[in-house]
């Protein structure tokens, strides 16, 4: 495997290559990322691409973006032992040589409810940094993991709107056998909070029991929920039954539905949903 950390090594390395398929980061990686590489692998025939960069666009100024980890030694050894061929790690100062004026504004029902809700301007970084990276790499396919669900179906949207010429995948979410849900926040976490984590699975769990048992007052589901997290000490934003289309609240008739939450534990905020079936 290949670093690179300029647009113009990253340009000279692909130049005559099929169309890659890529994996965006911003480092820091774990197996859930890894998985997404390996799917990546397995559905194109180009090159592997992965990225890593902290995107200082998507982060508010109270957020992490001084303190996320940044490891890119230690990734860069297990993106070639999960089979990247080429890793892209700018600097700043080569994606955003000036302050970057030009911004993907996505449309405001999907990118204002939820994690937009909560995060303000997230998504607009989002997608303003994911549609430069694709510009760099032009791939055919990009992968991104189902654990940032709504952030999938925004870049979803974003492609098919802009008709980009990109297959986009959704990786499944990869989770820690207690259920957890790797996430390169969790080592945030102490020791205690480690423990208390797995509560925010096991909450999206009793959400799709009570709906696989027949309950359809979903609100009181997600206040009961919220009340439950609250009471374990948890400062929770929400917890979400919607459908999966457009994570608009469920309407009759709607079978494919999600179930997402984000809720900070101590100072560390953790995401996460589960799918649901209504038969
Ligand atoms: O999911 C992430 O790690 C980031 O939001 C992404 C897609 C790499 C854009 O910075």
């Amino acid at each position: 495997m290949r670093t690179v950390h300029t647009l113009f090594d990253l340009r000279a390395a692909l130049a005559g290559a099929p169309r890659s398929a890529f994996v965006p980061t911003m480092g820091n990686l774990h197996e859930g990322h890894l998985s997404l590489v390996r799917q990546a692998r397995a559905a194109g025939g180009g090159p592997v691409v992965a990225s890593i960069f902290v995107n200082r666009l998507q982060f508010a100024p109270h957020e992490d973006f001084d303190t996320y980890p940044r490891t890119l030694e230690r990734d860069a050894q297990l993106l070639r032992d999960a089979g990247c061929d080429l890793l892209f790690a700018p600097s700043e100062a080569d994606l955003y040589p000036e302050p970057q004026g030009y911004k993907v504004h996505p449309p405001t029902e999907l990118a204002d409810i939820l994690e937009g809700h909560f995060r303000p301007g997230f998504f607009v970084g989002v997608c303003t940094v994911v549609l430069k990276l694709f510009n760099c790499v032009q791939p055919a396919i990009a992968v991104f993991g189902k654990k940032d669900y709504q952030q999938l179906m925004v870049i979803r949207r974003m492609v098919d709107q802009l008709a980009l010429p990109i297959d986009i995948l959704g990786g499944e979410t990869t989770r820690a056998d207690d259920g957890l849900a790797l996430s390169s926040r969790n080592g945030y976490l102490s020791a205690a909070e480690r423990v208390e984590a797995v509560t925010l699975s096991r909450t999206l769990r009793g959400v799709a029991e009570a709906v696989a048992a027949g309950r359809r007052d979903f609100a009181a589901i997600e206040a009961e929920s919220l009340q439950a997290l609250a009471a374990r000490g948890w400062a929770p934003d929400y917890v979400a039954i919607r459908r999966q289309r457009d994570l608009g609240p469920p309407q009759a008739g709607d079978t494919a539905l999600v179930t997402l939450a984000a809720a900070r534990l101590g100072t560390t905020r953790l995401i996460d949903n589960l799918e649901l079936a209504l038969l």
